[in-house]
C-alpha cells in the first residue's frame, strides 16, 4: 500500500474552552486552502465511547483506573476506524480531544500518571496538539449558558486541576498553548498560524 501522509491535529482544553468553534473555523479555512479535512472527537460514538458517555452522565460509576482504560480503548477504536484511514488518504484530521485529555483529566481525577501514560503508549502522536487556555470560571459560565453541565463540567475544582494538567504538558513540550481569552478572530488567527507552520502554508494566506 502507498502511504499517503496526512496531518493529524488535536485541539484540547477544559470544558467550555471553545474547541468545537475553533475546530469548525480551522476546518473551513483548511478546506479553502485545498486540504481535505476530517473533523472528529473523543469520546467517540463507537461502542466504548457509548459506555464512557454513560459515565459522564452519572449513570455508571467505575474506578478511575477503569476510566483510564476505557478512554484508551475508545482511542484505539478511534484510530482504527476514523483517524488512520483518513491519514492514509492524505487528509487533515482534526480531533477535539486526544491523549492530552486523558493525561489532564484522569490524573486530575486521581489516576496514577504512570498508568495513564502506559495505557496510551500505543497512540499515534499528533503532528500538532494545541491547548486553548481559558480560565475555568469563564469556561464554566459558557457551559452553563449552552447546556446542562455533565458530571465533569459541574466540578469547578476538577476543571482547575485539569487546566494545571494541561499547563504541565505545555511545559513538557507536548502541547502548544494558545491564549483562549479575547476575540474569536484573534484566537483563531493564532491557531491558524501554528497550523500553517506544521502544514507548510504561507503566513500570507491566514485570513480571519
Ligand atoms: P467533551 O469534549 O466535553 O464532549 P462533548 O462536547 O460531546 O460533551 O468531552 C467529554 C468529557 O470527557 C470532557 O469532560 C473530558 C472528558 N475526557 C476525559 O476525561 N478523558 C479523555 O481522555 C477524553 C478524551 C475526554
Amino acid at each position: 500500500m502507498i502511504w499517503m501522509k496526512g496531518y493529524f491535529i488535536a485541539l484540547e482544553g477544559i470544558d467550555g474552552c471553545g474547541k468545537t468553534t475553533h475546530t469548525k473555523l480551522l476546518a473551513q479555512w483548511l478546506s479553502s486552502q485545498g486540504f481535505s479535512v476530517v473533523c472528529t472527537d473523543e469520546p467517540t460514538n463507537g461502542p466504548i465511547g457509548m459506555v464512557i458517555k454513560q459515565i459522564l452522565k452519572g449513570r455508571l460509576r467505575v474506578p478511575v483506573e477503569v476510566e483510564v482504560y476505557l478512554f484508551a480503548a475508545d482511542r484505539a477504536w478511534h484510530l482504527a476506524h476514523v483517524i488512520l484511514p483518513a491519514l492514509e488518504q492524505g487528509k487533515v484530521v482534526i480531533t477535539e480531544r486526544y491523549v492530552a485529555s486523558s493525561i489532564a483529566y484522569q490524573i486530575a481525577r486521581g489516576a496514577d500518571p504512570r498508568i495513564v501514560k502506559r495505557a496510551n503508549r500505543f497512540a499515534l502522536k499528533p503532528d500538532l496538539a494545541i491547548f486553548i487556555d481559558v480560565p475555568p470560571e469563564l469556561a464554566a459560565s459558557r457551559v452553563r449558558r449552552d447546556r446542562t453541565p455533565d458530571e465533569f463540567e459541574r466540578n469547578i475544582e476538577l476543571q482547575r486541576r485539569v487546566r494545571r494538567g494541561y499547563l504541565a504538558q505545555v511545559r513538557d513540550g507536548i502541547l502548544l498553548r494558545v491564549d483562549g481569552v479575547g476575540s474569536r478572530e484573534k484566537i483563531q488567527r493564532e491557531i491558524r498560524t501554528l497550523t500553517a507552520g506544521v502544514l507548510g502554508i504561507s503566513e500570507r494566506r491566514i485570513t480571519c
